[in-house]
């Protein structure tokens, strides 16, 4: 199937579009990315996704090619051009620094950012699915440290987490001087004693969009939550564990490096949580 894609101002099949070798995406891993999940057809939270995508772009100095209008109506395009106003998608977007003459680190503020742009799968669970549970493995988070921007340079995370996939595993929570941080493509939070807990935000740390809704949601229905550092052994000893995502979604642990989480089943405040979540999503 050949689907189409959008590049630089145009909408193409994606196996006709390319970009230049000297693209510094290509050659240094130079740009930003941004995941807009769809429900049947619909953004959710994609002013806040448009919102990071502004962090992430300020932090590297590149400014935004489009406005949040363009990037919307690039969405719904896409939407239409691929037939996929059902079912869980996502957009893909990303921006690169663009391509230079010749290969330097340095840049050069003139150059034209390579903007793409392409529907990806979304959230494949149901919540009868998730509800069975999933396991995580945790590894040495060996990642640099600006993690804040949601960079496309991904080799550790890519690495970690085909290192959970070999074990049969969904996700590798990372531990940075016995402090767990987030997901390899995920935040993470614990409840210990029915309180919700997750690390607060770093330069460790991506902003999530799910987190931030987690949060609201916990404070609007007087459920107890705080952010808080997370040692191995806090995480070793929680009563539930969940990993959370625009495609994830809120994913519940019950197996952590092969032990039980917990009485390993899925946990009651996680039942709680996904129920507030999915009537968010109406
Ligand atoms: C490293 C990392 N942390 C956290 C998240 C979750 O962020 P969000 O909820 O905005 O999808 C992601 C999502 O891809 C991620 O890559």
């Amino acid at each position: 199937m050949n689907n189409i894609v959008y590049l630089n101002g145009n909408f193409i099949a994606q196996n006709e579009a390319c970009v230049s070798i000297m693209d510094r995406g290509f050659l240094f891993g130079d740009g930003i990315y941004e995941v807009v999940p769809i429900f049947d057809g619909k953004p959710f939270g994609f002013d806040e996704h448009m919102a990071r995508m502004e962090k992430s772009l300020a932090a590297i100095q590149i400014k935004n090619p489009l406005t949040h209008s363009e990037w919307r109506k690039i969405l719904e395009t896409l939407v239409i051009q691929n037939n996929k106003k059902i079912g869980n998608h996502a957009l893909y977007c990303q921006i690169t620094r663009g391509a230079g003459e010749t290969r330097t680190h340095s840049f050069s503020s003139d150059l034209k950012p390579t903007v793409v742009a392409f529907l990806t799968p979304g959230s494949t669970h149901s919540v009868t699915e998730l509800s069975r549970g999933f396991s995580a493995i945790s590894v040495d988070d060996s990642r640099r440290r600006d993690c804040y921007i949601k960079a496309i340079a991904l080799l550790p995370n890519i690495l970690h987490m085909q290192e959970a996939k070999l074990k049969g595993a969904i996700e590798a929570i990372l531990i940075r001087n016995d402090e767990t941080t987030e997901g390899t493509s995920s935040n993470l939070f614990i409840v210990k004693n029915k309180k919700i807990l997750t690390p607060p935000l770093s330069c460790h740390i991506l902003s999530g969009i799910t987190r931030d809704l987690i949060i609201r949601l916990a404070k609007e229905n007087n459920i107890s939550i705080e952010e808080v550092k997370i040692t191995s052994n806090m995480l070793k000893t929680a009563d539930e564990i969940w990993v959370t995502g625009s495609v994830k979604e809120i994913c519940p642990i019950v197996v952590l490096n092969e032990k039980p989480v917990g009485d390993g089943k899925v946990g009651a405040i996680w039942k709680q949580m996904i129920q507030l979540y999915e009537a968010c999503k109406q």
